[in-house]
């Protein structure tokens, strides 16, 4: 499985350590930065990872800011792009049983580094469920293709 990653300067020290943890469990890891705890602008890199996912380029995505909220927003502006703000493995493991989310968000600023892997380990190894839930998720698919002002 290929995973694109990506931060700001607030979750660049967690995306560090889960990138570690990533390439030692064997997935195929696309760094999209930021490479540095510099300031910088969220959006970037959110939208790197989306276009990863919307091209086929990576399978999931991870973004990680200071709260998550902010690679949450700007991610989900991408169609094809489901993205999930998890605190919780519980969080994390529904977000793919129910809502098939292809992007895990995280907050650096909230979260301890072994409880970020855990979601994330919570993350990769649940499956979309479909059923009743592939319906709701064709829900989004098409107000998603109906979202104009
Ligand atoms: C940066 O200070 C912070 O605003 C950002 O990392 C993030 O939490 C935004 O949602």
């Amino acid at each position: 499985m290929r995973i694109a990653i990506g931060s700001d300067h607030a979750g660049y020290h967690l995306k560090e350590k889960i990138k570690e943890f990533l390439l030692s469990r064997g997935y195929k890891v696309m760094d999209m930065g930021t490479n540095s705890t510099e300031s910088t602008d969220y959006p970037i890199y959110a939208q790197r990872v989306a276009l990863a996912i919307q091209k086929g380029e990576a399978d999931r995505g991870i973004l990680i800011c200071g709260t998550g909220i902010g690679m949450c927003i700007t991610a989900n502006k991408f169609k094809g792009v489901y993205a999930a703000l998890c605190t919780d493995e519980y969080m994390a493991r529904v977000s793919r049983q129910h809502n098939n989310a292809n992007i895990l968000c995280l907050g650096g600023r909230v979260l301890g580094d072994a409880l970020a892997i855990s979601i994330v380990e919570a993350w990769l190894s649940a499956d979309f469920e479909g059923g009743r839930h592939e319906r709701r998720v064709s829900l989004i698919k098409s107000m998603e293709e109906d979202s104009k002002p």
